[in-house]
Parts: C-alpha cells; sequence; structure tokens
C-alpha cells in the first residue's frame, strides 16, 4: 500500500505539472481526491490492514493528500497570477500616447462675418431683424420705387415664384416690410439670402447674401449716413480704413452712392491687388430714402428722413480673408472651412 500511495503521489504531481488551466486542475483533484478518487479508494480500502500497519499508512495517505492538495493550490495561484499579468497587458494604459482630439464644428466663415457685422450694429444701437427670402414683387420692386420697366425687374434677372412673388433680389423688401409696421423712428439691420439670375463665375453666385441697413428719424441727413458707414468700416476693418463716395443711382435713394474702402492689400498706397488705385471694389449701396418710398409706406417725407445701405456678406468675407474665388464659400470643402 505505502508503494501504491507513493507511485499515486508521484502521478498526481506530475500530472499536475503539465497543467495549464482551472479545467485541468479540476479533473485532476477528482480523479485522485473526489469521493470516487483513487485516494479516497486507497484509504477505504485500509479496513484490511493490520492494526500496525494503519495509524503509519493512514499518516502516510494523509500526507500524500496536504501535498497534493497544496499542489493544486500552488498550481492554481500561479495560473490566477498569469492571467493577470496578460489582462494588465492588454488592458496598460500608455500615458506617453497622444489624446484623441474630438472634432468640434465650428461655425461657416460667412456666418461668422454676418454675426461679426450684426454684434458691430448692435452695438452702434441697431435692431437686428429678418424677414422672408420669398417676397412681394410690391415690397421687393414697387413699393422701393422700382417702375414697372425698370432693368432689375427682368424675368432673366429675377426668379419669380409667381406673378407676384420673388425669391428677393435684395434685403431692400426689409426696408418696407419694418417701415409698414408704423414704429418710429426706425434703426435696423436686416441680414440673410437674395437671388438673381446669375452665372456662377469667380465672384457671382445665383445664391448670395447681403446686409440692410435703415435709419429714420426727424432730421436725418448724408452727414449722419456718411459718418454712421465710416464708423462701421473701421470697426469691421480697422481704424485706418478710408472711405470714399462715389454718385451712383438708385430707384430707393436719392441721392444714391456707392462706397469704397482702402484697398486691403496695401492700405491705399496703390499695389496690383488695386490696380495702383488704393481703393478696393464697392463695398456697399447708399443713400437718402427717397421721398416715394417713405410716402408708399405711409411716412411723410416733410417729417421724416432716412438713410439706407445695402451691402454683400460674400464680398465682405471674400475682402476679409483673402478668398479670391465665391464658389470656395459653397462647396463646403472641409479642409476650406477649417482654416476659419
Ligand atoms: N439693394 C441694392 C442692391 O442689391 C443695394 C442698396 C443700395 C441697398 C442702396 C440700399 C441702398 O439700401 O440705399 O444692389
Amino acid at each position: 500500500m505505502k508503494e501504491q500511495l507513493l507511485k499515486l503521489k508521484e502521478e498526481a504531481l506530475n500530472q499536475l505539472k503539465e497543467c495549464s488551466g482551472n479545467a485541468d486542475i479540476e479533473k485532476i483533484r477528482v480523479q485522485y481526491l473526489g469521493k470516487k478518487g483513487e485516494l479516497t479508494l486507497i484509504l477505504r480500502s485500509m479496513g484490511s490492514l493490520s492494526e500496525e500497519e494503519r495509524p503509519e499508512m493512514g499518516k502516510l495517505a494523509n500526507e500524500v493528500r496536504a501535498v497534493i492538495e497544496e499542489e493544486i493550490k500552488a498550481i492554481k495561484e500561479e495560473i490566477t497570477a498569469k492571467e493577470n499579468q496578460k489582462n494588465a497587458k492588454s488592458e496598460i494604459i500608455d500615458i506617453t500616447m497622444p489624446g484623441r482630439i474630438p472634432e468640434i464644428g465650428r461655425r461657416h466663415p460667412l456666418i461668422q462675418v454676418k454675426e461679426e457685422l450684426e454684434s458691430v450694429f448692435m452695438r452702434m444701437g441697431y435692431d437686428v431683424v429678418s424677414g422672408p427670402e420669398i417676397d412681394t414683387v410690391g415690397n421687393n420692386f414697387d413699393d422701393l420705387n422700382a417702375p414697372y420697366d425698370h432693368p432689375s425687374r427682368d424675368r432673366s434677372d429675377t426668379f419669380y415664384v409667381s406673378d407676384d412673388l420673388v425669391l428677393r433680389t435684395q434685403t431692400s423688401p426689409m426696408q418696407i416690410r419694418v417701415m409698414k409696421e408704423g414704429k418710429l423712428p426706425i434703426r435696423m439691420v436686416s441680414t440673410g439670402r437674395t437671388f438673381r439670375f446669375d452665372d456662377v463665375d469667380d465672384t457671382h453666385s445665383p445664391m448670395f447674401h447681403q446686409m440692410e441697413c435703415l435709419v429714420v428719424d426727424k432730421g436725418v441727413t448724408l452727414a449722419n449716413l456718411k459718418d454712421s458707414i465710416d464708423q462701421f468700416v473701421k470697426e469691421l476693418f480697422g481704424s485706418n480704413m478710408k472711405t470714399r463716395f462715389r454718385p451712383h443711382n438708385f430707384p430707393f435713394t436719392e441721392p444714391s452712392a456707392e462706397v469704397d474702402v482702402s484697398c486691403h492689400a496695401c492700405m491705399g498706397e496703390g499695389c496690383p491687388t488695386c490696380h495702383g488705385t488704393g481703393w478696393s471694389m464697392e463695398l456697399l449701396g447708399c443713400g437718402m430714402v427717397h421721398p416715394n418710398v417713405l410716402r408708399n409706406c405711409g411716412i411723410d417725407p416733410e417729417i421724416y428722413s432716412g438713410y439706407a445701405f445695402g451691402m454683400g456678406i460674400d464680398r465682405v468675407t471674400m475682402v476679409k480673408y483673402g478668398i479670391p474665388n465665391i464658389r470656395l464659400l459653397f462647396e463646403n470643402d472641409v479642409r476650406f472651412l477649417k482654416q476659419f
């Protein structure tokens, strides 16, 4: 029996050495130490031993059990430690790795300029209002003093939705809407989309953006208009920007002018960008509100006067950021937009 026990011990220990997982160990434990295990069977047959042999064999059998149990415990610990190490390696945090930078959206350059313009005028005490992109022919033309035969009303220039509705060709109908509300005095700006039957080229798009400004009060003069435009140009582009007024014609203003600003590239010195003139192309159209327009809106031109101007936001954005082609503003290539 002694030999049987020692052999069993050796076999069990050898088998345990080969183990690679907890399932293997459990199988061996059951094989040797389980209820019907080999060691248990040997212990059960102890009854057939003599009185003298029994305690010795009992002691040996217990030792063998203890050795096997201990070995099982040690191997289990070893396996658990190995698994922990493996997990730790796969879960390791490398604090030297660069972080993942989340992609944060940003506002389109046109929207940035629009908001900047609005905030300049809000600081100067103007209301910011908005209105529809489809407006009546009356608001877009008639009440703005553009007679039936005015060229801008031609179907080759304007998108007609029906005989009396158009995609607005300018933000100027906002003047009519605000004046017809009847609240005086008026100091407002309004930005938004405008539409014209233009082919796309470097500086034209059938959809573009404008900002309209209207002031109506008692005693408003051309001097107020010039001063306001001068102030806002300096706020927007910098204090060394100069403005130049050139006589022009618009149906809804009298007198009317176009305004140029100093060339962005040379600040008025004269360079190839401005063809040596020192002035960049016109920034806006403006003038004193025509008495007919005031009358059309129920305002007495003998008591009230006003000034107005309209400006292309796309053009301002292009001048401000040196963007050579208007298409870039509408293609929405993320590589382009990311620069602003
Ligand atoms: N609406 C004109 C245009 O689209 C621009 C303009 C000129 C607006 C003179 C005005 C103004 O308010 O007074 O060309």
